[in-house]
């Protein structure tokens, strides 16, 4: 833990109420929220004491509910484990602040006391992913999203849902501000994934005109860190882990398709100054830094020093060629932008796969 995050950390444990466990607190009403002001940013002063995070086993759920606890707020983490694992939080299960239950949100969601905010992102996310589970990332991205908007409606607490850059699909817009509204084949195999976060939008948005939900959409571009998972099939898991075992990498096509990738605490910044704020979004949040995956794949070949030989194989149906998000809004209406430099966020994250004992039996 950052000096920083230990210091917020024992200002609110200070503040919160004296209970057992946070399932059963006996806790009185919520401090008021200030007044929404959806121009400015407004993470750090809006006050979440009781968050749920669906999905919060995953990858980027872990790092949230990390930084939740940090924070000063309880977290309920709620996961099926599709994809995640309890060994991305099995670190935080010593906090009585945090509370990890089994459940798959697309048969139902339920939370015994209040919760001030819901962080939707339980989903498959990986392309391998959901192409080993087409049927379950339609569900969640429809009956989880269902759930998880009537367990906010229940409670009147903030929702947020974890959107993706990948509703702009393979874009006919460079850079992808929030207006554009993508280039998705629903019928190829990444469609599964597209259509379900764009389904996933329209019943934020129904539910926040129809129930006046207080709701936001981030729409989060590539994001790397510890805990990805070696063998899920994502670029930079896949080359760092070649290349610290000596194998090729496997670029698809030329490699000239562009990715625009961004360290995982600058996302989790990004969704909690959101989530803070009262903006509506769809919100980019994502490092405009781009590169071709070729040039990723050298970059990530450098850093580790590997001699390890760069393959092409073929390229994915319906592969993006481009990829960059238009921050324009998350700078202005949140005051937040990437802070962690691509050179600092591949060592730290190489550094860290290299100390995985699984390292060397992903495949
Ligand atoms: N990582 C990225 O670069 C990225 C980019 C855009 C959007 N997102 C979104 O962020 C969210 C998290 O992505 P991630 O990279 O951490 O993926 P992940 O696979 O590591 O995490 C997803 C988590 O959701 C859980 N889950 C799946 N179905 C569930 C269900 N029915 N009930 C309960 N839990 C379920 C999985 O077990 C897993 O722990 C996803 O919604 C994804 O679409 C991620």
């Amino acid at each position: 833990m950052t000096p920083e995050a230990a210091r917020a950390r024992s200002h609110h444990e200070v503040r919160r109420p004296p209970h057992s466990h946070p399932l059963d607190s006996g806790r009185g009403a919520p401090d008021p929220l200030p007044a929404g002001d959806a121009s400015v940013a407004t993470g750090p002063e809006r006050d979440f004491r009781r968050v749920v995070v669906t999905g919060g086993a995953g990858f980027l759920g872990s790092h949230l509910c990390e930084r939740l606890l940090a924070r000063g707020s309880e977290v309920v983490c709620l996961d099926n484990f599709l994809t995640g694992t309890p060994a991305n939080v099995a670190h935080l299960m010593p906090d009585p602040a945090f509370r990890l239950t089994r459940c798959d949100v697309t048969e139902f969601v339920h939370v015994p006391g209040e919760v001030d905010l819901v962080l939707h992102f339980a989903s498959p996310a990986s392309p391998l992913d959901y192409l080993e589970y087409p049927i379950d990332t339609l569900k969640v991205g429809s009956l989880g999203t269902l759930h998880a908007l009537g367990l906010a409606a229940e409670k009147r607490a903030r929702f947020v849902l974890a959107s993706t850059s990948e509703v702009y699909g393979d874009p006919l817009v460079h850079p992808q501000p929030e207006e554009y509204w993508g280039n998705v084949n629903p019928i190829g195999p990444r469609g599964v994934y597209d259509e379900a976060k764009r389904f996933s939008e329209a019943l934020v948005m129904a539910y926040r005109q129809a129930r006046e939900l207080d709701t936001a959409i981030v729409r989060i571009f590539n994001t790397y860190g510890p805990r990805m998972r070696p063998n899920d099939g994502r670029a930079i898991p896949a080359f760092v882990c070649a290349a610290l075992r000596g194998e090729p990498l496997r670029v698809h096509g030329d490699g000239s398709q562009t990715r625009s990738i961004c360290h995982v605490d600058d996302t989790v910044s990004g969704v909690l100054a959101l989530a803070g704020s009262s903006h509506m979004g769809p919100m980019n949040i994502g490092n405009p830094n781009e590169m071709s995956v070729l040039d990723l794949a050298r970059r990530i070949l450098e850093l580790t020093e590997s001699q390890a030989e760069i393959a092409f194989v073929e390229r994915p149906v319906d592969d993006p060629t481009t990829r960059r998000p238009d921050i324009t809004r998350a700078r202005t209406v949140l005051g937040w932008e990437p802070r962690v430099d691509w050179r600092d966020g591949l060592r730290a994250t190489i550094e860290w796969f290299a100390a995985q004992p699984e390292l060397h039996d992903a495949a």
